[in-house]
């Protein structure tokens, strides 16, 4: 048996082994029943120790797809089963999308281009492990209820990285959210009744396009080009409309990757004034920056023009540092914060849990977050420049693409050679999960888009990834031809 293994130097060696066999018994190119090679076997064609092996063996083992016959060798378990295409995409709406991608997560696909997350193989475990465990004396105090607001240690370096950012914020004046999504959902049900408008860009995150759904709050597109949001547009709309706030992701939009110009975010604060519309400005992303000068959020830029009570800035650790921490944060005028705290305090009572919110300080203030980006935006940068190279190099003309210079997302556009959900179920059937551009807009036009996420897949899967979908797109365009 010939073990082919993707070269990836941020991967151990025995995780590649083990995730050879998981995609061939995935594929079904292993059938239960199989014999493995012995360890000593394997060990010498991969060229390697016999405990890498073993340590391939012992995971694919825990994840119940082989199993081992004392006497008679390790063989593909009886229910490891060839992976069926998941079902995806079989509704358009956010919330379902929004499930189907995190299911995805969890199902072997070959390559994954479909989530806007960090890649787990460069969570930095070891040394959050380490701060987590520093809390086991106090586990008393950091397993009670915590305060509404967010644990004081959290907020003070919050406050710290937003000044990293530029934004002027004391730890009063930070509240701390599950996640960036929670942040979104109680601006949205304090900002706005059911029924009202809000302003949002064309495409949008996919989320807020849910809360909104949820709330029943009316969404007012925004088109977009490559500076920003397209001001004459948002003018006509702002004479015609009385929108509760303008939700703008300004930092590495997604799904997009753009960041927006200077020069538009004045103007857009200026409008915000001379309209009396609060700005939402969501920076997820903002920390990814693959560029020499990290943007300026939009907050800071309001505080030098003296605007800050027209904005509230919302943020996560999700993208940044890790997802799973459900740790987000926002920062709002006075009124505004005390609004957002008092739905907070009646339907959550508290934030993520306190030992998370205090190992996370504890995290940021060792230098530890400072020094996980250090380390991964070379690589994210890197798999970007992987993207696009192979966008160029394999896609045929009539198809355009953005150029992030931060976060996870790459926007996709081309005339519509498919119908709705066609190109995706095709990628699929091929291991390629892609995410369906309809999702992101409010109202679908002729031009076809998909999203393209380069966080979570390696160089190599990318460079296929794209590959198999450039396939596909010239097959299509060769029928329309004949
Ligand atoms: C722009 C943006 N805002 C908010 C979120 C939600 O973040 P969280 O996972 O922290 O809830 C995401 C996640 O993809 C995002 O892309």
């Amino acid at each position: 048996m010939r073990v082919k293994l993707r070269h990836d130097k941020h991967m151990a060696l025995y995780r590649h082994i083990a995730e050879e066999f998981r995609t061939r018994i995935a594929k079904g190119e292993l059938p239960p029943g199989t014999r493995l090679p012995t360890v000593r076997a394997l060990a010498r064609e991969v060229g390697t120790t016999r405990l890498t092996i073993h340590n391939a063996y012992r995971e694919l083992q825990t994840d119940g797809l082989i199993e081992s016959v004392v006497g008679r060798g390790t063989f593909v378990s009886s229910q490891a089963q060839p992976t069926a295409q998941p079902s995806f995409g079989e509704r358009l709406e956010p919330d379902s999308v929004l499930s189907d991608l995190h299911r995805l997560q969890h199902t072997r696909v070959l390559h994954n281009l479909a989530l806007a997350t960090a890649d787990p193989a460069l969570f930095p475990y070891e040394a959050f492990w380490a701060c987590l465990e520093a809390f086991k004396p106090l586990a008393r105090e950091v397993f009670g209820y915590g305060s509404v607001m967010g644990e004081p240690e959290l907020r003070v370096s919050l406050s710290e990285l937003l000044e990293q950012r530029g934004v002027r914020a004391d730890p009063e004046e930070v509240l701390v959210t599950v996640g960036g999504l929670q942040g979104l959902a109680l601006v949205c049900r304090a900002l706005a009744e059911p029924g009202e408008e809000v302003l949002l860009e064309e495409p949008t995150y996919l989320g807020l396009l849910g809360i909104l759904k949820q709330f029943r709050l009316k969404p007012l597109p925004v088109p977009l080009d490559a500076e920003g949001p397209r001001l004459e547009e948002l003018e006509a709309l702002l004479k015609r409309h009385r929108p509760r706030f303008y939700y703008t992701i300004p930092s590495y939009h997604n799904p997009t990757g753009l960041r927006f110009h200077e020069e538009r975010l004045k103007r857009l604060l200026e409008l915000g004034q001379t309209y009396g519309f609060t700005l939402v400005e969501d920076d997820t992303l903002g920390l990814l920056s693959y560029e020499k000068i990290p943007p300026t959020p939009l907050l800071a830029l309001a505080q030098k023009m003296g605007l800050e009570d027209r904005v509230v800035h919302l943020a996560s650790l999700s993208k940044a540092l890790m997802p799973g921490l459900r740790i987000g944060y926002l920062v709002a005028p006075p009124v505004l914060l005390e609004r957002f705290t008092a739905l907070h305090n009646v339907s959550d009572i508290t934030g993520p849990p306190p030992l998370l919110q205090r190992t996370a300080a504890q995290f940021i203030r060792q230098g530890g977050l400072k020094q996980h980006l250090r380390q991964v935006i070379p690589i994210y940068k890197k798999r970007r420049d992987v993207l696009l190279q192979a966008l160029k190099r394999h896609m045929p003309e009539g198809v355009r693409w953005s150029h992030p210079e931060g976060g996870f997302s790459c926007w996709v556009s081309l005339p519509r050679l498919f119908s709705n959900l066609e190109l995706h179920h095709q990628a699929l059937a091929q291991g390629v999960a892609i995410t369906p551009g309809e999702v992101f807009l409010v109202q679908a036009d002729e031009t076809m888009h998909f999203r393209l996420c380069f966080g979570a897949e390696t160089s190599e899967g990318l460079e296929e990834g794209v590959k198999e979908l450039a396939k596909l797109i010239c097959l299509r365009v060769s029928h329309e031809r004949a």
